[in-house]
């Protein structure tokens, strides 16, 4: 969106809601496992302000001279994007390294010397990477934010962050919920980590797989001994009719050792208008795409389906997070 003299006028009163608060202030975003719920509620209150904020005057100049660098090497199009649009949107600079195969890594460059060298121009860094605790390597070595975008099949916590903005903003409540997990629970990174943001509610989480994609055992343990009651089943209709949201995802192709085994599950839950005419009248509909084939074009108009909003909250609790880590929220 244009500025203009009137917007920016507009743009200083913008009210950030929350009063200064330095908790997040260079903080690293690895896991979910470092939110406790007044976290999540800070987070949200922000977001929520991000929202106004671009809903009125289109961006502030929060960030105005800080620089994000964003580093993947796993293909994106939301999370790379909206990561770029949030930092904008609050006035600040990107590089943006997509195709990190055409870096020094085809060289043999560690991660660990990557980081550190993009640390040297940036004041916060955005990674994707494929092997698990990726993210945390990079923390390690280096002294500004490191935000995980996703660490192979592990964990992604700014989309479980969004994810869980999206059921407040959608239902408005996630006490008394019953939430409905569906398709690749094994491999779906961002299954692990809203499940784990769900314990710190009243919340009932059916878990929907085929046997070969089930939940990991010690996952559905740490959300048993956080004292949330976990189903699991093969089958979506024993779920339908009970499920406030239904949270479905891609098989994820690429994780598998076997290619066989992908043949066996792909295509094994699909959402059609027949199967969302068993779903409760309110139910939400999400999914943190891309979709393949789990959802068909004939839902989008559905009302449930909310997962094109759910794009949209993900700009807002992006701004919110580097605001926040950066010491400007
Ligand atoms: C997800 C991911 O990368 O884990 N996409 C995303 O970030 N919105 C889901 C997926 O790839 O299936």
């Amino acid at each position: 969106m244009t500025g203009n003299g009137d917007k920016q006028a507009q743009a200083k009163t913008v009210r950030l809601g929350a009063p200064a608060d330095t908790s997040f202030r260079g903080r690293d975003i690895l896991s979910v496992k470092q939110f406790s719920r007044t976290d999540l509620e800070r987070i949200f209150l922000v977001a929520r302000n991000m929202r106004t904020a671009v809903e009125t005057v289109g961006s502030i100049d929060l960030l105005k001279g800080r620089l994000l660098t964003a580093a993947f090497y796993e293909p994106s199009t939301r999370t790379s994007s909206s990561f770029q649009a949030a930092m904008k949107r609050l006035g600040g600079e990107v590089i943006a390294l997509s195709g990190m195969a055409y870096s020094s890594v085809a060289k043999g460059e560690t991660l660990e010397d990557t980081m550190r060298t993009l640390e040297a121009y940036s004041d916060v860094l955005v990674l994707r990477h494929p092997e698990k605790g990726s993210a945390a390597r990079a923390a390690r070595v280096t002294r500004c934010p490191v935000i995980n975008a996703g660490d192979g099949p592990g964990e992604h916590p700014t989309q479980a962050l969004l994810d869980m903005f999206t059921i407040e903003q959608e239902l408005g409540r996630f006490d008394g919920i019953r939430v409905a997990m569906v398709g690749d629970l094994r491999y779906g990174r961002t299954v692990h980590s809203l499940s784990r943001l769900l314990t710190h509610f009243d919340v009932t989480l059916d878990l929907v797989s085929p046997e070969l994609l089930r939940m990991p055992a010690h996952i559905v343990q740490e959300l048993r001994d956080a004292g949330m009651t976990v189903n699991e089943t093969a089958d979506l209709e024993s779920v339908l009719p009970h499920a406030d949201v239904l949270y479905c995802t891609r098989v994820q192709k690429e994780r598998f050792e076997d290619p066989s085994d992908y043949a066996k599950v792909k295509g094994a839950y699909i959402f059609d208008p027949d199967v969302m005419g068993r779903a409760k009248a309110d139910a939400v509909l999400m999914h943190p795409f891309p979709r393949v084939d789990e959802i068909t074009p004939a839902v989008d108009s559905d009302p449930r389906a909310a997962y094109f909003r759910q794009i949209e909250y993900g700009l807002y609790v992006r701004m919110a997070l580097l605001a926040m880590v950066l010491g400007q929220a």
